[in-house]
Formats: C-alpha cells, structure tokens, sequence
C-alpha cells in the first residue's frame, strides 16, 4: 500500500462556505479572541445546511488561516523564545504548511445562514471550510483523551 500516488498528491482546492465576523482584524492572542463574540456568515446557498444545528451547543470549525502566508517545521510553541523548539505538527501554531485551524466554539444562536458564537480565534474575514457539531464521542472521550 502507498501513502501517496499521482492523483493524491496534486494540490487541493477548497471553496470557502463562509466567512469569519469578527473584531479582530490582525494578531490577537488566541485566549483574547475567545472571549469575544464572532458572526459566522455562510454563503446563503449554503444555509439548508445548517438545519437542526440550533439544538448543538458546540461545533468544530476548520478555518483556513489565511494571513499566515508562511510556515515554519520548527519553532518556539506560543512564539516565546522560552519555550523550547518543537516540530510545527507538535504545535497549533498557525504558521503551518496547510494554513488550516480547527477551534470548538459555542454556538450561541443561529439565524439563517449565520451562525453567532464565542469561542471562535479567526480573524475578520477567514474562509470557512467546514463546520461539524463537537461530539466528545469522535473528538476524544471515547479515547479518554485528557484535557
Ligand atoms: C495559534 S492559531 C490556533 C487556531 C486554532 N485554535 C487551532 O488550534 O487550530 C490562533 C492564532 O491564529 C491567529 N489567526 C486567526 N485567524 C487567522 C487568519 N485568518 N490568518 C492568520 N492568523 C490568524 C489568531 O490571531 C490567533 O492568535
């Protein structure tokens, strides 16, 4: 079995299903943004997708982290010299090869195709790839993963 053949490995293209609302427009540490609400505006043709979303209290959004132009494979966890160098896979760091960010946010109300939550640590206007409920059956209690 390969990892990887011909048409596995050509470049992915993802249209975004939305976009990112929020207040934050440049670097803010992640902790900060969290606090704060956000809007998740979906393409309107999107919205039938979100149907039964409003009774989950968390969802999963995969973000494309798209002023992060750059990566690095090796670097200081939380950008802070005093931390020691780790392997960008070992990081959240959103300077990485596949710029894309994976955040739990609580929802807080859904109307049409917009989705209110707190949480969420995307800046103004990032493309939206996915969003998926939080199940801590597939996201880790079944593994008894510890916080
Ligand atoms: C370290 S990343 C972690 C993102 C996500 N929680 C994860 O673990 O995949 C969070 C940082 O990315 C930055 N950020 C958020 N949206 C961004 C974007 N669209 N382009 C570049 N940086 C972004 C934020 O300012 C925040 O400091």
């Amino acid at each position: 079995m390969s990892a990887c053949n011909e048409a596995s490995a050509l470049p992915i293209t993802f249209t975004p299903i939305g976009w990112v609302e929020s207040e934050f427009s440049g670097y803010a540490p992640s902790d900060e943004m969290r606090q704060r609400p956000s809007r998740i505006v979906l393409r309107p043709e999107m919205a039938p997708g979100l149907m039964g979303l409003e009774v989950e209290r968390y969802i999963l959004v995969l973000f494309n982290l798209h002023r992060a132009t750059d990566y690095d494979l090796r670097l200081h966890p939380g950008h802070n010299p005093e931390n020691p160098i780790r392997g960008v896979f070992a990081t959240r760091s959103q300077y990485r090869p596949n710029a894309i960010a994976a955040t739990v946010a609580e929802i807080v109300s859904v109307e049409d195709n917009i989705i209110n939550v707190t949480g969420l640590d995307a800046q103004d206007g990032s493309p939206v790839l996915d969003i998926k409920p939080f199940r801590a059956s597939f996201d880790g209690e079944s593994q008894n993963i510890p916080n």
